[in-house]
């Protein structure tokens, strides 16, 4: 397969002027950095879209920046990113395009590609959407008893439940406190079993997320979904109680739901690029049709941003290119992402499935081993409760682990000086992981001397603050595309495919095979000795 967006970024001009520029700044700190040039905090910071990016605390200085952009140049990325907005097959390995961006154009727009208006076609859907959002609302849209839906239960993993539940939660604030939405995706029966528990079928809505209609998982729970419907009011009601959202007609019919309730994607939709195509259903039914409409247009903001802004300007490309200097040149593994905000507690979770089903590749996209680490393993709680967990290790542990804070200026829910003390802690983190703290300083404070080594505090942490206006449908838009866009800059530097997810299909067929072994008693029909083994202990104990 050729592609020529798959060059080796380290036989790239600006890859060895980046790895000299390492060298001589090896003994350069952060806090070096920050008290050298008192302009630095201002040069560093870029806003778009309601989002602030501060990366003045980053191990970067301005040749280190200049370099890392000439590396986006001599990678294409900019080419890259036209042939993405463009419609063209940018994801090679299962050669289709890539256009999340589509999504989220403005009402009236016209992208033609492959000879159809992919804008026109998503006008449609959205506009489907919209009217059977606003009647479940309204309740036009009754149960098979006359009933209101009350309940929305979503079922989809991955791609069709991180999304949705991500948002669910971050726009609370602006959603319809009468109708609640629930997130089942985990084929463990426990998942299921106990969202339905309190729930009344007669006043419970199904969305079966799931862009292939074929994913185990899903499927398992739409079916023991549909029994418990039926089992209560009969074959008949199913059709008040179910949509799905997939870009599978055929079995969206064969699983009997009618194709009038039926919200269509395109193969051109990534699943972790998804949550606001049909995917983003139970979002809409949450917030409505005119804030979920916010929402796209803060991702379209965002899009617009990437594609037109100069690059030392440009956040997802200056975010991009930093994560990609700490994990190539710092040889930092990692990034925690630290959102000092409830309503972003799924966030972390939805950016694991984001970056890393995107950039956790070996290859590139023609089929070459990378020759350099590529994307970093990404987690996170919200602040301020990790403080009272896993802090201690980034603040003194042997590993330096990147760290991105995320502070929302604005809160909806002003108590007392809670949103004062909670912007305090994340500032105050940002303070200590990048400048640290000396054993003079530590000693200045009258620490006792058989103290001093327990309390220093290395610093030189890597942060990035982002600085959110206010967390609201527009802003949420930008910020997923924020990352979407850096995850987009990180693998074309180097040269992976981020759109195609190959490594997580094998344990999907390996599990058929043990629970047929399983299920017909027979371990030893699994060649696998080890697996042989836990499958016999498992048949004695369950
Ligand atoms: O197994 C990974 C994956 O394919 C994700 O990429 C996707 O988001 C998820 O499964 C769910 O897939 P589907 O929407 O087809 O059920």
């Amino acid at each position: 397969m050729t592609n020529v967006f798959a060059a080796d970024p380290t036989i790239a001009p600006a890859w060895a002027e980046l790895a000299s520029l390492r060298d001589s700044s090896r003994t350069v700190t952060v806090r070096d950095l920050l008290d050298a040039d008192p302009a630095r905090c201002d040069k560093l910071a870029v806003a778009a879209a309601g989002i602030s990016l501060d990366i003045s605390r980053q191990r970067v200085d301005s040749h280190i920046l200049d370099a890392l952009q000439s590396l986006a140049v001599q990678q294409r990325v900019p080419e890259h990113r036209d042939a993405m907005l463009a419609g063209e097959h940018v994801n090679t390995t299962e050669d289709r395009a890539v256009l999340h961006t589509a999504l989220r154009l403005p009402p009236g727009s016209s992208l033609i590609t492959g000879g159809r208006d992919v804008a026109a076609d998503v006008a449609e859907v959205l506009g489907r959407m919209s009217s059977w959002a606003q009647d479940v609302r309204t309740g036009e849209w009754r149960g098979s008893t006359g009933e209101r839906i009350t309940d929305i239960v979503n079922i989809g993993i991955g791609g069709s439940d991180l999304g949705p539940a991500m948002a669910y939660l971050a726009l609370r604030h602006y959603s319809d406190r009468a109708i609640n939405c629930h997130f089942v995706s985990n084929v463990d029966p426990t998942d299921l079993t106990e969202v339905l528990r309190p729930l009344d079928p007669a006043t419970t809505l199904f969305i079966i997320a799931s862009k292939t209609f074929t994913t185990q998982e899903t499927m398992t729970n739409a079916s023991a979904a549909r029994d418990w419907l039926v089992g209560a009011h009969g074959e008949a009601a199913v059709s008040r109680h179910f949509v799905a959202v997939s870009t599978n007609s055929e079995l969206v019919t064969a699983f009997g739901i009618d194709l009038a309730n039926m919200f269509g994607f395109w193969d051109w939709v990534g699943g972790r690029y998804s949550m606001e195509s049909a995917i983003g259903l139970s979002t809409m039914v949450a917030i409505g049709p005119e804030h979920f409409r916010s929402m796209l247009d803060g991702f379209h903001a965002m899009d617009v941003h990437f594609a037109t802004a100069d690059p030392s300007e440009n956040l997802p490309v200056l975010m991009g290119l930093v994560a990609v200097w700490n994990r190539d040149f710092l040889d930092i593994p990692t990034t925690a992402v630290l959102p000092y905000s409830q309503y972003l507690s799924r966030f972390p979770a939805y950016l694991q499935q984001l970056t890393m089903e995107s950039n956790g590749k070996g290859v590139r996209a023609d089929g070459s081993p990378s020759s350099c680490p590529t994307g970093a393993i990404v987690w996170g709680e919200p602040g301020t409760n990790g403080q009272h967990s896993f802090y201690q290790l980034l603040h003194q542990g042997m590993s330096t682990v990147a760290c991105d804070v995320i502070a929302v200026a604005r809160t909806p829910n002003p108590l007392g000086r809670q949103q004062d003390m909670l912007v305090a802690n994340a500032l105050a983190q940002a303070s200590v992981l990048a400048r640290g703290r000396t054993a003079d300083e530590v000693r200045a404070d009258g620490t006792p001397e058989e103290l001093v080594a327990h309390k220093v505090m290395p610093g030189n942490r890597p942060t990035s603050v982002l600085m959110i206006e206010e967390l609201n449908p527009y802003t949420l838009g930008a910020l997923v595309a924020l990352y979407e866009h850096s995850v987009f800059v990180q693998g074309a530097v180097w040269g992976i495919n981020s759109f195609d997810q190959w490594g997580v299909e094998l344990g999907k067929k390996v599990a058929l095979g043990i629970l047929d072994a399983i299920e017909t008693g027979r371990p030893t029909a699994i060649s696998d000795p080890a697996s042989a083994r836990s499958i016999e202990r498992y048949l004695a104990l369950r």
